[in-house]
């Protein structure tokens, strides 16, 4: 197979033979496939063989891959320079539209990437309130800055320790972490170190170990205890912004965040991150205000209008219904599956996200919800379906999405497959 050849090369020039450890098939059992084509709903391998993609890049692809707009979009910007390094229209263009729509941002910055934002959101809530530390939650995700590679140890609140190595101790020392959905903790951790909290910083829709899905009341008791304390709350909307509606899970919910991280769609598929927030925080950055934060290729215009493209198209009538609908018939489907079968498991869904669980427990909240041996469990499936043409993110805690492209044709298809998988493995 031609994957296995190209893994065994690139196992020689890069670490685990890819850029980011989640592609690297890690405890799969078979090489990674290596892909040279997307359209649509369907990405290509090398070998030519089809498959039908929920990974979509881990979520930027919102319309699918090679949307015919972005393409244009895209190609139309290269006709006229990639990168400028200097002030263009195409940023600004953009930063107006997402101004416009985000009700809790005055004004943002461009970043490249996820990771970025959250870090420059984080030294902005430092400067703001000249306090060091930063809450984060137990199972949420933000980026690999090294303050937010950390965990509680063995979940008890509050503790830190750190999640991968070279992180500093002093550096993991600065971060909290409290489990998600517990209320009780989080008040005693924000009053243990009231005078000490820089910032809270959450995903609202907790998209990086399952699908966390919280409860509205205890975000906005969050939300509360974090602003009555003079913190500042950070939305981690990487994952969640653009995908669940324009304004995202603060939009949803109706809560203001003083800053919010974004990223994944708003690049359309290329490299973007976004940071913002109120007009007095982000005026701290400079070149107005005293928080350095820089970017060679920030708001590279390619990136920019391939995002702005995606954006407009999201925002026409309609986009984020049909995604949902099809993403809750789909799931409510798979559902109905799983049922009918000894094993349990369940299809969580919201928006166009979706994760598959290997349990039946009626509201998923933490990762303590999640059985211990859940990865076993999903191996053989997702080995399964790729087998039959469908791929899922080579991980079991990573969540599938759905793009525009994933018809009602698409979907039927796929439950077929799902069921003829399930058939085989039990
Ligand atoms: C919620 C969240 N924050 C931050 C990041 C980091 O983004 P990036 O991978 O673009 O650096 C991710 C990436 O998956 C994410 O899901």
């Amino acid at each position: 197979m031609k994957s296995d050849v190209l893994f065994e090369r690139s196992k020689k020039v890069s670490p685990g033979g890819v850029h980011s450890p989640v592609r690297g098939f890690t405890n799969l059992g078979r090489s990674p496939v290596f892909f040279k084509k997307g359209e649509g709903a369907v990405l290509t391998s090398v070998e030519g063989d089809e498959y039908i993609d929920f990974c979509q890049s881990f979520g930027p692809n919102i319309l699918g891959h090679r949307d015919p707009d972005v393409q244009q979009a895209v190609e139309q910007a290269i006709s006229e320079a990639w990168t400028f390094g200097a002030a263009d229209p195409y940023s600004l263009e953009f930063a107006e539209m997402l101004v416009e729509h985000l009700p809790f941002v005055d004004m943002l910055r461009f970043v490249n990437s996820g990771t970025e934002a959250v870090m420059s959101a984080l030294r902005v809530a430092r400067a703001v309130t000249k306090r060091d530390k930063i809450l984060k939650f137990e199972g949420c995700y933000h980026g690999h800055v090294d303050s937010m590679l950390v965990k509680a140890g063995s979940g008890l609140a509050g503790q830190s320790a750190s999640s991968s190595a070279g992180v500093s101790e002093q550096t993991a020392s600065t971060t909290l972490v409290v489990p998600l959905n517990d209320i009780e903790a989080f008040e005693k951790v924000m009053k243990e170190n009231a005078e000490e909290i820089a910032a809270v910083i959450i995903e609202p829709l907790p998209a990086n170990y399952g699908l966390l899905i919280q409860d509205k009341a205890y975000l906005q008791k969050v939300a509360e205890i974090t602003k009555a304390n003079c913190s500042l709350l950070i939305f981690d909307e990487v994952i969640s912004g653009f995908r669940v509606g324009i304004s995202g899970m603060a939009g949803e919910l109706g809560i203001e965040p003083d800053l919010v991280t974004y990223g994944k769609i708003l690049g359309g598929g290329f490299p973007v991150g976004c940071y913002g927030g109120k007009l007095g925080f982000m005026q701290q950055v400079a070149p107005i205000g005293p928080v350095y934060q820089a970017g060679t290729l920030s708001a590279n215009p390619v990136a920019m209008r391939a995002g702005m493209a995606t954006v407009q198209k999201c925002l026409k009538a309609n986009v984020y219904e049909t995604l949902n609908d099809r993403a809750s018939w789909f799931t409510g489907e798979l559902n109905k599956m799983f049922l009918k079968m000894e094993k349990s498991w369940k299809a969580i869904q919201y928006g166009s996200l979706f994760w598959i669980a290997s349990s039946q427990v009626e509201n998923y909240r933490t990762p303590d919800h999640i059985r211990k041996d859940h990865s076993e469990h999903f191996n053989p499936l997702f080995l399964k379906l790729l087998e039959k043409g469908v791929y899922l993110a080579p991980n079991s805690f990573e969540v599938g999405f759905l793009s525009l492209a994933h018809t009602q044709e698409v979907l039927q298809h796929t439950l077929n497959q799902f069921g003829q998988a399930l058939k085989e493995i039990s």
